[in-house]
């Protein structure tokens, strides 16, 4: 990038580049542009014409600065977000011009793109266009690393699309990714410069897919440069504030400019050394810091002959007599006040076509010979209120666009609308793309509200289509409103779109709102298929926010209904039964659907029946649910229904839990979930994974896994929050984090104060293992039998290890275990295998207890059969439990058992529960080891600190100058359990690191 130097003789810092060479002269740089532009084919010369715009950049050091480092560290592969903010004619797109420009000398690639003002902006097209602006617009560069990406991409731009692509993955996540692989194979070598403009316009897929990007650039080569408007707040303020507190994006607030620099500008901008004190003071009085209005009032002064060039040197008339426009717009409305009528009447058709305008579509619009148009055209330049940009014309701001509108009458402008309109259907067929919109703005301008509300009836369809779904909401909701009351015709599928909006947002209160409205409003008139179609979709909706008796309602009117599909209303109601616990009854339905689909129905229905049969199945027989899950994902893979075959290996995925616990096929359905988008069963896989890792205690990986779970499921508002919370808690159980786990509770049960499998896992699983790893076995036994009690007493969907652990450590502590082990087989607890396991441990006790040492250590040795190895702490505490039982009973082998425990426990930092297990190896009278040969014991002057015998071997090994990684494989721990034990240690010895090692050699023992 190009360093900013300093202009000789005038102070301002100003960047390097082709502006550099005009500096200092009256021309601006356009001039060359704009002859070569209206040249031959539209016959107009405009090239003559002086534009005011300064040629320098004046003052910004600072933003200059910050920028010039992003893009630094964006080439060094730590890409990021920068925000430009301020009024309007602040100076953004000019800082960011100045950015494309050292970027692009940089050989950077550079994409622009920008949000256009209107009543509804087009979702994502400031992507689209600044992906399509590095001039490839007819196919997406070839790169194996884009395949998977490519049905997002199509999305974006439309001439990207595939025609065999198939539908389905709408997610952002998806979307975002894509969009960061492809910026990524544009800039293979040196970096990418993304510039997004006037997002203050944004539609909100736009939005959310830069709140994307920006959170996560920063390992790319990307620099992402975004332009707003703050003064109005809106969504994309809110927006830049989030990322900016969050560290996603740098935002800078551009300020005023101050009087001298405003004086340095305005003689850049008429090309002088410097302007007499009088005009600079008058223009720096008028334009009040605003780069813009300084060009514009000089613009003003020089159209109007005020201000003239004599020999080089400039001369003001009487400045005071020169009339002071109030506003900016009254300046506007003056210059076109000096212009005949044909002329404004061009300008005034202009700008109802927007303030980027096709010149074509002029002369239809106002029936004057392309020769007139482009003669008004030129006289637009002149006056300052238009300019040429490449191919095409443009108000010069957004600012001079409104003042043009506001300066026709309101008939004058309806007029126009309607003639303008004609004009853009005839020019464009079908208006496709982005006309759609712009027509629908110029029928409703136009004052006919029925063409304006089918215009943006299909705007929303198309948005529906793309999955753009919050501009699809916002489109509908203005055609609704447009449209009002009376015209039943295009009422109904405006409000029929709404509810398919709503329901695949999941805002399903919303869409079963609408939908009955829809129904009631339409009464009998309406279609059988039709209406009954509607009713299922409010079952669909109402089912994946788990309102079982809203479901039941809708299915049961669709069933009654003649032109319903018999396997889809099964289908359906197989889901609610199951939903609510009735099983029997969603496996009889499931059965039904299945049968009738096979026989050439929806291959949909196939995969949701035989899901619902093998959830049914799996509550008895791991093998036929296996059966059933592995089948829909054979079919759904077969017929391409990817959503349907990730449904399939989630279960599959549940089914190794139940068995092994081993959380593999989960990891893959995932990766799988994520790639395609399904961003609610990306969440349910998550809540699975922390469960599973739970059980085998790698808590910081459960409670990463369980909080993306319910960070997707607040945003989405998905029905698994309450449990994703309940597994953050059980992890911080297992850290031995009180307060964070009481407080994870207290928020699962605020949203689920009913769920019995919540309460019974807040007491069961999350407080009771707390309990247990400090050695309160009495606490733990009472609260596990607090969390059964909640659990057997409803059908419950999940069997967690503590309903095996229950009866274990009342076997042991003589409380009903007997009882508890055969309420929990009559609930089906045991095909969970390692409930199962645990129960058999408890079968042992008990036949110890009853002086059968044989049977005792049959059933040990039972269950030790049955605990795989992924069930490793499970195993550990059941030997310590079973052991202690024995030591007093008199069978099996309790001191190798606990000698193996020890270690264990030892090794994982669960100290209370490896020190109960010497505790018990003392007793016993069994040589009790050492944690690790060569340790000492703990040395009593670190005993009296409160240092426990983890920390003293971390200590040793501190001693012998190892780093935390280190220490970590050596002592079988995760890093992070060092850092907490170094961390301690420091905190209980009040030394410094360093000072650590010397500590321990002065030590006894
Ligand atoms: N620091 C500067 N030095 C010289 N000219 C400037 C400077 N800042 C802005 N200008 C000029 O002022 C005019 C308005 O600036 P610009 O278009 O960048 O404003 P903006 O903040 O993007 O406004 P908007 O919000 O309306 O898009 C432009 O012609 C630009 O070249
Ligand atoms: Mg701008």
């Amino acid at each position: 990038m190009a360093s900013p130097t300093r202009s000789p003789g005038r102070g301002p810092r100003v960047w390097l580049g082709p502006t550099r060479k005009t500096e200092g002269r009256a021309v601006s740089p356009r001039r060359h542009r704009t002859r070569r532009l209206c040249g031959p084919a539209a016959g107009a010369d405009t090239g003559h014409v002086r534009q005011v715009l300064c040629p320098v950049l004046v003052g910004r050091d600072e933003e200059t600065g910050h920028l010039q480092a992003a893009l630094a560290a964006a080439q060094a592969g730590q890409g990021g977000t920068v925000l430009l903010t301020g009024e309007a004619g602040i100076g953004k797109s000019r800082l960011v011009r100045e950015l494309a420009r050292a970027a692009g000398a940089d050989g950077f690639t550079v994409l622009t793109g920008r949000a256009v003002a209107g009543g509804v902006p087009t979702p994502f097209r400031p992507f689209a266009e600044a992906l399509v602006s590095a001039g490839r617009a007819e196919r997406l560069p070839v790169s194996a690393e884009l395949d998977p990406f490519r049905p997002a991409l199509g999305r974006l731009v439309p001439e990207w699309r595939q025609p065999q692509a198939a539908a389905g993955d709408e997610s952002l996540v998806y979307l975002g990714e894509a969009v960061l692989r492809l910026l990524r194979v544009l800039s293979p070598d040196t970096g990418c410069l993304l510039v997004l403009e006037d997002l203050h316009w944004a539609d909100r897929e736009t939005l959310a897919l830069l709140e994307y990007l920006a959170d996560n650039l920063s390992a790319e080569r990307v620099l992402c440069a975004g332009t707003l408007r703050d003064e109005e707040g809106g969504e994309a303020a809110v927006l830049a504030a989030a990322l900016e507190a969050r560290g996603s994006a740098a935002v800078l607030p551009l300020a005023r400019l101050d009087p001298a620099a405003m004086a340095r500008m305005a003689a850049a901008c008429v090309g002088a050394a410097q302007l007499p004190d009088t005009i600079q003071s008058f223009v720096a009085g008028q334009a009040e810091g605003i780069p813009f209005l300084v060009e514009e009032v000089l613009a003003a002064l020089i159209g109007e002959g005020a201000l003239t060039e004599r020999d080089g040197s400039w001369h003001a008339a009487d400045l005071v007599t020169a009339a002071v426009p109030a506003t900016f717009a009254d300046a506007v409305r003056r210059r076109l006040d000096a212009v005949d009528a044909d002329s404004r009447q061009v300008l005034g058709a202009a700008a109802v076509l927007g303030r980027r305008f096709d010149w074509a579509l002029l002369s239809p619009v106002t029936g004057m010979a392309d020769a007139a148009v482009v003669a008004a055209l030129r006289r637009g330049v002149g006056l300052q209120l238009v300019a040429t940009d490449r191919e095409s014309f443009r108000f010069r701001h957004a600012l001079t666009h409104e003042a043009v509108l506001a300066a026709l009458l309101p008939p004058e402008r309806a007029l126009l609308a309607g003639r303008a309109l004609a004009a853009v259907e005839a020019a464009h067929p079908g208006v496709p793309g982005a006309w759609c919109m712009l027509a629908a703005d110029l029928a409703e301008r136009a004052g006919d509200a029925a063409r304006a509300g089918a215009l943006l009836l299909e705007a929303g369809r198309r948005d529906l289509a793309v999955g753009a779904l919050a501009s699809a909401e916002h489109t509908l909701a203005r055609a609704q409103a447009v449209i009002g009351p009376d015209n039943a015709a295009l009422r109904t599928p405006v409000d029929e779109a709404l509810t398919e909006v709503f329901a695949m947002s999941g805002q399903v209160d919303r869409a079963i709102e609408m939908g009955r409205t829809l129904l009631a409003r339409l009464g009998p008139g309406l279609p059988d298929a039709r209406a009954a179609n509607l009713h299922l979709g409010i079952a669909r909706a109402a089912i994946a926010g788990a309102q079982w008796a809203e479901a039941a309602a809708s299915i049961e009117v669709a069933r009654g209904s003649p032109g319903a599909d018999a396997a889809q209303v099964d289908a359906c109601a197989a889901q609610v039964a199951i939903g609510q616990g009735r099983l029997a009854e969603a496996d009889r339905l499931a059965r039904a659907a299945l049968r009738a689909a096979e026989d050439g129905g929806p291959p949909e229905v196939v995969c949701e029946a035989l899901e619902v049969i093998g959830r049914v199945a799996r509550q008895r027989d791991l093998e036929e649910a296996e059966r059933a899950f592995a089948r829909s994902a054979a079919v759904a893979s077969a017929h391409g229904l990817q959503l349907w075959h990730l449904r399939a290996l989630h279960e599959l995925g549940t089914i190794d839990q139940l068995r092994t616990e081993s959380v593999d096929r989960l990891e893959q359905a995932r990766e799988l979930a994520v790639a395609q988008g399904a961003l609610a069963l990306t969440a349910a896989l998550d809540l699975q994974i922390s469960a599973g890792l739970n059980k085998q205690f790698r808590a910081d990986e459960a409670l990463a896994a369980a909080r993306r779970s319910a960070d997707a499921s607040r945003r989405f508002h998905l029905a698994v929050l309450p449990m994703a919370l309940i597994f953050q808690a059980t992890a911080h159980a297992i850290r031995g984090e009180r307060e964070a786990m009481e407080a994870r509770i207290a928020d699962a049960i605020s949203l689920a104060p009913a769920d019995q499998d919540v309460l019974g896992c807040a007491w069961g699983h999350c407080r009771a293992t707390f309990s247990l790893l400090a050695g309160d076995l009495g606490e733990a036994h009472a609260q596990m039998a607090t969390g059964a009690e909640l659990m057997l007493s409803s059908p419950a969907a999940i069997a967690p290890p503590f309903l095996g652990l229950w009866p274990l450590l009342g076997a042991l502590l003589d409380r009903d275990a007997a009882e508890g082990a055969a309420r929990v087989r009559a609930a089906r607890g045991t095909r969970h295998l390692v409930v199962a396991a645990l129960l058999g441990y408890a079968d042992a006790i008990l036949a110890g207890r009853q002086g059968r040492p044989a049977d005792a250590d049959a059933a040990f040795a039972a269950a030790e059969a049955q605990m795989g190895p992924l069930m490793a702490w499970y195993r550990h505490y059941a030997r310590r439990l079973a052991a202690e039982a024995a030591l007093a009973d008199g069978w099996g082998e309790p001191a190798p058992w606990l000698r193996e425990a020890a270690a264990y426990f030892a090794a994982r930092g669960d100290d209370r529960v490896a020190a109960a297990c010497r505790g018990l190896l003392r007793r016993a009278g069994a040589p009790v080891p050492r944690q690790r040969p060569g340790d000492g014991e703990l040395p009593g002057q670190l005993r009296a600190l409160g240092v426990t015998e983890r920390e003293a071997d971390v200590l040793r090994l501190v001693a012998q100058g190892l780093g935390n990684r280190e220490i970590a494989e050596r002592m079988f721990l995760s890093p992070r359990t060092v850092e907490k034990h170094v961390a301690s240690l420091l905190a209980k010895t009040g030394l410094r690191r360093a000072q650590l090692a010397g500590y321990s050699a002065g030590l006894d023992g």
